[in-house]
């Protein structure tokens, strides 16, 4: 589970880890006032659980309550990446001097921690991590022995921060640790963290996600669920028994088997790239018996996400057959009448091929284009959406 930033914050300043006072607001009244009370300079900073708010014009620095009132108005609302803006921060103006990355996280091939580092902060740490690999400084962390205060000093020495800085971001880093450990944290990430004019050390931004397998140890983490509402689509697959991950992409996806969407989702994003780099919409996987309820239910989620600009049925017949499976489609579409609006790039392999084919082109939905193999369609579906 992510954290809104806010949330983020609040558990940081539960660690002593030194945070900027924020407070949320769901209106630009409230975001107003908010700034009535903070005084003086502040950010109005959008709530959404994905990157690049700053980019979007989630992130606005404004002088007066009036201005915080204009900023919260423009930013609520905003759809950043398939997010829509339910709740904006406003949190104090800090007067940054420099401006470094932090993060750790668990590190799955090394069966590790990983910390990742920079005093380049500010640029997205992807992009830094491409264009700038030598500034990005990777220090394993043992899970038994963690961020001590030594392990904190390599961190540093290893990022290049000037010792006089170091001193400060050490006892940082360690508290950022114990957050990550105590907490069942896979990620806790902060960008940028900020030397001020006033020689301060800083978490001016934080992302942090929890274990979910975890929960069981934390009372807290379910209040922390409640606030971040589901993602209606997610929701609404959910109440469909459909195993549905909402993605930032334009390709929507439905596949049988976890291993057959995961492929779908490498395939497009690789096709993708031919064509204005479309990505995956989603991740949904109708499991073996693809009914034409079931179908129905995956494509009417799919169809409602306004991201997508086509859909990839990516189906192998196996206990259930091709013919079960194009019945399927049929029957959805019908279901779903003239709700369904986008192309369905269809591609059906394995048992019973043949007639599953044959029921589709002899219903020749004008919606359906059917293509025998996975890439050919992947590049298929990929095109339809760059349109
Ligand atoms: N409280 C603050 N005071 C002054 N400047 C701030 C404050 N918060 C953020 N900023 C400035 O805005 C920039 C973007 O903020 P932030 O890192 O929170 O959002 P972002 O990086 O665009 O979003 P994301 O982290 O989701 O990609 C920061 O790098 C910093 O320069
Ligand atoms: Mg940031």
């Amino acid at each position: 589970m992510d954290l809104f930033e806010y949330q983020a914050r609040d558990l940081f300043e539960s660690y002593g880890v030194p945070v900027l006072p924020g407070l949320t607001a769901d209106t630009p009244e409230q975001a107003r006032a908010a700034a009535e009370k903070l005084g003086g300079t502040v950010v109005v900073k959008a709530q959404v659980k994905t990157g690049g708010r700053g980019k979007a014009g989630g992130v606005k620095v404004v002088h007066s309550p009036d201005e915080a009132f204009e900023a919260a108005e423009k930013i609520l609302g905003l759809d950043i990446k398939g997010h829509v803006v339910k709740r904006v921060m406003i949190a104090a103006g800090a007067r940054i001097a420099q401006e470094f990355y932090f993060s750790v996280l668990l590190d799955r091939a090394n069966r590790s921690f990983l910390s990742l580092t920079s005093v380049e902060g500010g640029m997205e740490i992807e992009q830094l991590a491409v264009e700038k690999p030598e500034a990005l400084a990777r220090v394993e962390v043992d899970p038994l022995t963690g961020i001590d205060e030594a392990k904190a000093n390599e961190i540093a020495e290893a990022a290049g921060f000037p010792d006089d800085v170091r001193a400060k971001v050490v006892p940082v880093f360690e508290r950022l640790w114990k957050v990550f450990i105590e907490e069942d944290a896979t990620l806790v990430e902060v960008n940028p963290l900020v030397l001020t004019e006033s020689g301060e050390v800083i978490a001016l931004d934080g992302k942090v996600t929890l274990d979910e397998n975890a929960d069981f140890r934390h009372e807290n983490h379910s209040a922390l669920a409640d606030a971040g509402e589901v993602d209606p689509l997610e929701a609404k697959a959910k109440e469909s028994d459909l195993n549905y991950v909402k993605l930032d992409g334009e390709v929507g996806i439905i596949g049988n088997g976890a291993g057959l969407v995961m492929s779908t989702l490498d395939v497009v994003s690789y096709a993708g790239e031919d064509h204005g780099t479309v990505k995956p919409a989603n991740f949904l996987d109708i499991g073996g018996g693809a009914s034409a309820e079931v179908m129905a239910a995956g494509l009417d989620v799919i169809l409602h996400d306004p991201q997508v600009k086509s859909v990839f049925v990516n189906v192998f017949g196996g206990i259930t057959a091709c013919d079960a499976v194009a019945n399927g489609i049929v029957g959805a579409l019908e279901k779903l009448g003239d709700t369904a609006t986008k192309p369905l790039v269809v591609r059906l392999d394995g048992n019973n091929v043949e007639e599953g084919r044959r029921i589709l082109a002899e219903a020749a939905h004008p919606l359906v284009t059917v293509v025998d193999t996975m890439d050919d369609a992947a590049d298929k579906a990929a095109e339809l959406a760059h349109r």
